[in-house]
């Protein structure tokens, strides 16, 4: 139930402790015994078993509009006028199963299958800890039969690792965590799932014996008082706006939640009102699922092209028949680097899975090979920049090919497109579109240059009206008041990002000046910094283009409005936010930690010295809670500042 009262440590030792016990009295083995989770010898097949219920799908409403029908709808068959209180749910996207428990002992359980006849994967079903294998009893009594149905799913975290394990093994990988739980439940040997990290929230009931609901709701109650894992994002919704708002508001958080979801369902709350709409052949007029936009999509591949960034790396680009992807059109999607091209066998004419998930870059997950035109040849990427013609050279060990010609122009426009860039000088109207024809027309050959830039070398430029000219030789002269750390996350030196740089600056007190004679020894002193971020550092200052650069910024009147500290009091304190703050902006909340001393950072680790919780906080919280780690709400946390 994500709340263990013993740690894991315990956990095994009491199991252990069992082993012991049932080895010396075998004829105490129970069939609900902990220890029976794994080890039945594996299956031929499975065999099929029918449900005593069948197990419909959902009709879907694709938008709003369609779910406002659904209501309307369903107003009608109820012939009421008034409101109708439905319970909202996430639609998790992993693999429906059934449980069946007699007596409060889980006897067995299937796949969906067809709806009608399912597998029986009982022993795979067993190995998942989070299914009970006897029903909690001190707080309701088990009816004589209980089928419970549920959705089998990995958490997005433990999908990536296992996958990554995979990759690294050269073993074949999943495309999502869904196919993954799939291929997992499918296994006929059950310490193969065993092995799997997965979970389940359980939704539904099947047939029950010996035990009446009213309401959906108690229900799910009933459920948590017996043990099983039942999903928290579930509320009730009175009305239509409600349905609106919980449907919006999950599709914002989509990618916050810890598992992956493709959508809402509604179900209408009262068990006689269900009755009376009862079902259509393959779904219940009781219930909707509200899709979300998908994030897998095919496309085809039409080109391959070497795209160089500003350190010189080249990352090959599929250019692909434009596709819209969780609703904005996809043409171009990253394939990494050659041994990811390799890996995935990627072809140009290829049909491909793209897949593009928040603010993440798209990328190709796989091919579809039964697609493959047959003429398509393997893709290698070039020898020769196709910028600047120069040698492209990877060196041994590394997955990352590179153009090592400096005054290469992808390069230059690179570099210059970094310095301007949000988390750098920030020039607002600056955009890449200027910067590639100011490069390409030998205004500008390096970042510095910028500031030399004058309003009729602006005007003169393809679709620069007057005022928009005025207004980035403004915007130019603003952002020379800038912060050190930005300026010097701004200079794009390797391995030095955004929070490197605000260690810097405390460290060198805004001088450049003191962190340029930084020693690799003196450096290395910084906790977060390594030795090769420390070459980096002292490669970049050892290069006196780069000392001529950074100069000529400070001649043409950079300068540093200083950060300034307000207390030591969260000196070497680690924090992390999770969920949703109320009084205060995360922003904010993360300008207090720093001013004061302490960092903040996106995850959880053993580092962490505070967890500050908002609501509805998912995995961070969990994993907190699994390290031992200091969780504090949002007003103790208001309280440190303030204190
Ligand atoms: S209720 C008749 N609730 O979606 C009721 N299903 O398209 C059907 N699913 O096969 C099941 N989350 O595997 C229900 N909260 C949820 C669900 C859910 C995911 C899956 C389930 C089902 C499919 C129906």
């Amino acid at each position: 139930l994500d709340n263990p009262i013993i740690s894991d440590y315990e956990y095994d030792d009491l199991l252990r402790n069992l082993q012991d016990l049932e080895k010396k009295n075998p004829d105490l083995i129970t069939s609900n015994s902990p220890t029976q989770r794994v080890g039945a010898k594996p299956l031929d097949a499975f065999d099929s078993i029918e449900h005593s219920i069948p197990m419909l799908s959902l009709e879907n409403a694709m938008d709003a509009d369609e779910l406002i029908a659904y209501y309307d709808r369903t107003k009608r068959g109820l012939k009421t006028n008034r409101d109708i209180e439905f319970v909202a749910e996430p639609k998790l996207d992993g693999i429906g199963v059934e449980l069946v428990y007699e007596n409060g002992l889980f006897n067995f359980g299937l796949t969906r299958g067809d709806g009608v006849k399912g597998e029986n994967i009982t022993q795979n079903l067993k190995t998942i800890n989070a299914i009970p294998l006897s029903l909690r009893t001190d707080k309701l009594s088990p009816p004589e039969l209980l089928e419970v149905r549920g959705e089998v799913f990995m958490e997005k975290d433990k999908f990536k690792i296992f996958n990554d394990d995979r990759s690294k093994n050269d073993m074949s990988i999943f495309a999502n965590p869904r196919n993954a739980a799939a291929g997992s439940l499918r296994q006929l040997d059950s310490t193969v799932t065993a092995e799997r990290p997965l979970s389940i929230y359980c939704y539904e009931p099947g047939k029950i014996n010996g035990k009446r609901f009213t309401k959906h709701s108690e229900f799910l109650s009933a459920l948590k008082d017996w043990g099983f894992p039942v999903n928290r994002e579930i509320k009730l919704v009175k009305n239509i706006d409600d349905i609106i708002s919980y449907h919006k508001n999950l599709e914002e958080r989509r990618h916050s939640l810890p598992y992956e979801i493709d959508g809402t369902v509604f179900k209408v709350n009262g068990i006689v009102e269900r009755e009376i709409l009862g079902l259509r052949s393959r779904s219940p007029r009781w219930a909707i699922a509200g899709k979300f936009k998908a994030e897998q999509v095919t496309s085809k591949i039409l080109d391959i092209v070497a795209s160089i960034g500003r350190t010189g790396a080249v990352t090959p680009v599929a250019k692909l028949n434009p596709v819209n992807v969780s609703g904005v059109v996809v043409t171009n999607a990253t394939l990494h680097n050659q041994d990811e091209i390799d890996r995935k066998d990627v072809r140009i004419g290829d049909t491909v899975l793209v897949q593009r998930a928040g603010d993440v870059i798209p990328e190709v997950v796989k091919v579809i090979k039964n697609k493959r035109p047959h003429d398509a040849a393997k893709y290698l990427l070039p020898s020769a920049c196709p910028i600047c013609n120069k040698e492209v050279l990877r060196p041994t060990g590394e997955s990352v090919a590179r153009c090592n010609n400096l005054s290469c122009p992808a390069q230059i426009k690179g570099r210059i497109k970094h310095f301007i860039s949000k988390g750098g000088l920030d020039i607002e109207g600056f955009g890449d579109k200027l910067v590639d024809q100011l490069v390409d027309k030998n205004l500008i050959k390096s970042f510095d240059d910028i500031f030399k830039l004058s309003f009729t070398d602006l005007e003169k430029l393809d679709r620069m009206a007057e005022k928009s000219a005025q207004n980035v030789i403004d915007a130019i002269n603003s952002s020379k008041k800038t912060t050190f750390s930005k300026f010097v996350y701004a200079l794009g030196i390797r391995n030095v990002g955004a929070h490197l740089s605000k260690v810097l600056e405390e460290k060198f007190e805004s001088s450049i000046l003191e962190f340029q004679k930084a020693t690799i020894v003196q450096l290395e002193e910084i906790n977060e910094v390594g030795p090769i971020v420390a070459e980096a550092i002292v490669r970049f200052w050892s290069n006196p283009i780069n000392v001529n650069m950074v100069n000529n910024c400070f001649s043409n009147g950079l300068e540093f409005s200083q950060r300034k500290f307000q207390s030591k009091k969260f000196e070497n304190l680690s924090f992390v936010f999770t969920g949703t703050l109320k009084t205060i902006k995360r922003s904010e909340a993360k300008n207090h930690v720093e001013l004061n001393g302490g960092r903040v950072s996106s995850s959880v680790s053993g580092n962490t010295d505070y967890l500050v919780a908002g609501e509805s906080s998912g995995s961070k919280l969990k994993k907190a809670a699994d390290l031992n780690i200091k969780i504090i709400d949002e007003l103790q946390f208001l309280e440190m500042i303030d204190k």
